[in-house]
């Protein structure tokens, strides 16, 4: 009999994960916790349980025996869940409270790249405003501000003048716009050259990398626009060497695995490496404690081997095998509703999508509404996914399905791919 699993988180990620799981031939049965109503289009089921209430969670799979966890999004892991499934004897796959911290505080994850020696921008970090704003008029620009602790992707600011450096400090420090995460800065050098994430699944002491991917944060075409959660992915990136990817793996994912075992702070799960190829070499951006989204939702698409018999395999201890696609390319569009990521409007209805055995449409933000059908509930709707032989053809390929709906209420856009062939 197949395995029984659940996992937490609502997004198109979780969408992903799920249906690479009940692919992989080991794991019969998903549930995802809250999941969304999109997710039962593929038979996934879902239970409306949040992500950080911990002992439901756990009484919820006590008494439905499952046989593992998969924790999603960043959220429940930096508050311990995994530490309480644990203690409650459940095995969850996933960082540690402790290990969590490479994404809940960018200080800690600084500190540690420094002590390592782990190539990373140059920083410094202000709890007040007038010793930040005096260390960017001496630095001059360009130059990046970052909140502390969680922003979802939005707390970050690329200052290319002294003024938006300035202004993205009185935000923080005097109009509070990041809650919490305001009360700590971190300033760092601004690093040019291509992004890519690289993200592997770890055990505690090994690691397994997955081909890299290219996220593309900026809302609008040409990169213009806030940051947001992501708008669009591709893999592989061939405009990044391999030599690049063996240098990342060997001088960043490899030492920081290495040294978060030997401060006691050992990370299982997945570790997301968020990188840039600059001229002097990789650098990192910032650690996730998890899957990238949208990442996640091009690059499962490229394992051939059984996803949940890999993360079953790590939490009993044993060799996990993954195996991947290395011709071919995936490549996924979001739609997400007008205003993302400041003003979100709610609402729009959701056209129905058909696509190809080589595609898929992962949901996110979506609500069942007895009317309309689903209809966009949040910043990011969903993700059209599909795989072909070129990132040329899998670009064509995803926008002559988005291009032909009703998109009425979202937007998306038009360029997800085009730096691979620009390069
Ligand atoms: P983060 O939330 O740290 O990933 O930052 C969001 C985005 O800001 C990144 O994806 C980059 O595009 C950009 N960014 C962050 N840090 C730097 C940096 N030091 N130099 C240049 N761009 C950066
Ligand atoms: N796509 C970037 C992230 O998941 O943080």
């Amino acid at each position: 009999m197949g395995q029984k699993v659940l996992v937490i988180g609502s997004g198109a990620r979780e969408h992903a994960i799920a249906h690479a799981l009940l692919r992989g031939g080991s794991v019969d049965e998903v549930t995802v916790a809250p999941g969304n109503p999109g997710m039962a289009l593929d038979g996934i089921r879902v239970v409306s349980l949040g992500s950080s209430n911990h002992a439901a969670l756990i009484d919820f799979v006590k008494d439905n025996g499952y046989d593992w966890v998969f924790v999603g999004p960043e959220v429940p892991l930096i508050e311990g869940i995994v530490d309480a499934f644990a203690a409650a004897g459940i095995k969850a796959f996933g960082p540690s409270k402790a290990a969590a911290q490479i994404e809940g505080s960018k200080d800690f994850a600084k500190q540690l790249m420094v002590r390592h020696g782990i190539p990373t921008a140059k920083y410094a970090t202000f709890h007040e405003l007038e010793p930040a704003v005096a260390y960017v008029r001496e630095h001059g620009a360009p130059i990046v501000i970052k909140a502390d602790g969680l922003a979802a992707g939005k707390g970050v600011t690329v200052a290319m003048d002294e003024d938006t450096a300035v202004h993205a400090l009185d935000d923080i420090f005097i109009d509070h716009r990041f809650g919490n995460a305001g009360a700590k800065v971190v300033i760092e050098d601004f690093l040019e050259g291509q992004e890519f994430s690289l993200m592997s699944f770890v055990n505690g002491t090994e690691f397994w990398p997955m081909p890299i991917s290219q996220d593309h944060k900026r809302a609008y075409d040409n990169d213009e626009g806030p940051n947001t959660g992501g708008m669009g992915a591709y893999s592989p990136v061939p405009q990044i060497p391999q030599s690049v990817v063996d240098t990342a793996i060997e001088t960043i994912v490899r030492p920081t695995v290495e040294a978060m075992a030997a401060e006691g702070a050992p990370f299982t799960g997945i570790l997301y490496a968020g990188l840039i190829a600059t001229a002097d070499g990789p650098k990192v951006i910032e650690f996730n404690a998890r899957f990238g989204d949208p990442e996640t939702e091009v690059v499962l698409p490229r394992l051939t081997s059984d996803l949940g018999a890999g993360i079953s395999a790590i939490l009993d201890g044993e060799t996990p095998t993954f195996e991947w696609k290395t011709d071919g390319a995936t490549l996924g569009v979001v739609l997400a509703s007008k205003g993302y990521p400041t003003n979100v409007i709610k609402g729009a209805p959701i056209p129905e999508i058909t696509v190809d055995a080589d595609s898929h449409v992962y949901y996110a933000g979506v609500a069942s509404d007895a009317t309309h059908g689903l209809v966009a509930n949040s910043g990011r709707v969903l993700l059209v996914e599909t795989s072909a032989d070129t990132i040329k053809a899998a670009q064509d390929k995803v926008y002559a399905i988005i291009d032909k709906l009703d998109t009425t209420g979202m937007f998306y856009r038009h360029d997800i791919g085009s730096k691979a062939l620009n390069a």
